[in-house]
């Protein structure tokens, strides 16, 4: 059965999407099948494999809303191994239209389990909030990977972040684990990195990733083509460290 991890930090720009986008990818050339879910109106997962986001038919908002099949919305092979369902803009009123809805932190758990075992790993990439659409995904989750950017308010909200997957553990999803915490954007040039690194371990009780993702303009250039990075360029520092994410990701596993 499918392992289900959702990718999530209430902030934005810490590394969520590159890492949701370029984890899948590097666990798709070590051979797994991979679905991807977008869950950020934003869209920027699915744009970053190169889908034209605004002229989809049925995307996680119709999924949502009942308005389409699982099948229906995903794009099969977005990338060799990959599949994804995406998102755009519309995604962004779905939390008021399902205000009243029955069981709603549950429905997106509902729909991962008609699919989750044509997959061996389904990566749920979140939007910067710990809204009704995040809840949905840690409630379909099997675990939480939580990206840390590697700046000085790191810490900041974390606290927040971490009582919210406690609460969802308590009340909707008993089984939900932590993968674990990876620090992203490391700049080995600067002190600063390296002092956020030994402070946030020093004071979080987590799975810490032994994978630090560097900073490197190639992880930031390949959205904009529509590639992720083991594409884009295969032999940059970026691509190096998202297979080694991947390797480490397997291996918690076993
Ligand atoms: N390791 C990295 N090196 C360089 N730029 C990065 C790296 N990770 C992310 N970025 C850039 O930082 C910005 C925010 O990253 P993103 O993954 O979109 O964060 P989030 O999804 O958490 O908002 C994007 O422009 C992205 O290209
Ligand atoms: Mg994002």
């Amino acid at each position: 059965m499918g392992r289900v991890i959702a990718i999530a930090n209430q902030k934005g720009g810490v590394g969520k999407t590159t890492t949701s986008i370029n984890l899948s990818a590097a666990l798709a050339e070590k051979g797994k099948k991979v679905l991807v879910i977008d869950t950020d109106p934003q869209g920027n997962t699915t744009s970053g494999f190169g889908i034209e986001k605004n002229e989809l038919e049925n995307t996680i908002y119709e999924l949502l809303l009942g308005e389409c099949t699982v099948q229906d919305c995903i794009i099969k092979d977005a990338y060799p191994g990959v599949g994804i369902i995406p998102s755009n803009v519309n995604l962004a009123a779905v939390e008021i239209e399902l205000l009243d809805a029955e069981k709603r932190e549950f429905i997106l758990k509902k729909e991962i389990d008609w699919i989750r075992d044509d997959y061996d790993y389904v990566i749920i990439d979140c939007p910067p909030s710990l809204s009704m659409l995040t809840v949905n995904a840690m409630t379909a989750a099997d675990s939480v990977l939580v990206p840390i950017q590697c700046e000085y308010y790191a810490l900041e909200g974390l606290s927040q972040l971490i009582h919210t997957v406690n609460l969802v553990k308590e009340r909707l999803n008993p089984e939900l684990d932590m993968e674990g915490v990876v620090f992203t954007m490391y700049d080995a040039r600067t002190n600063l990195s390296l002092q956020v690194v030994e402070n946030v371990k020093s004071v979080l009780k987590q799975k810490i990733f032994d994978t630090v993702i560097p900073r490197n303009v190639r992880l930031a250039e390949a959205p904009s083509y529509g590639m992720p990075i083991n594409k884009y360029d295969p032999k940059s520092a970026g691509a190096e460290s998202y297979a080694a994410l991947a390797d480490e990701v397997i291996k918690n596993r076993r």
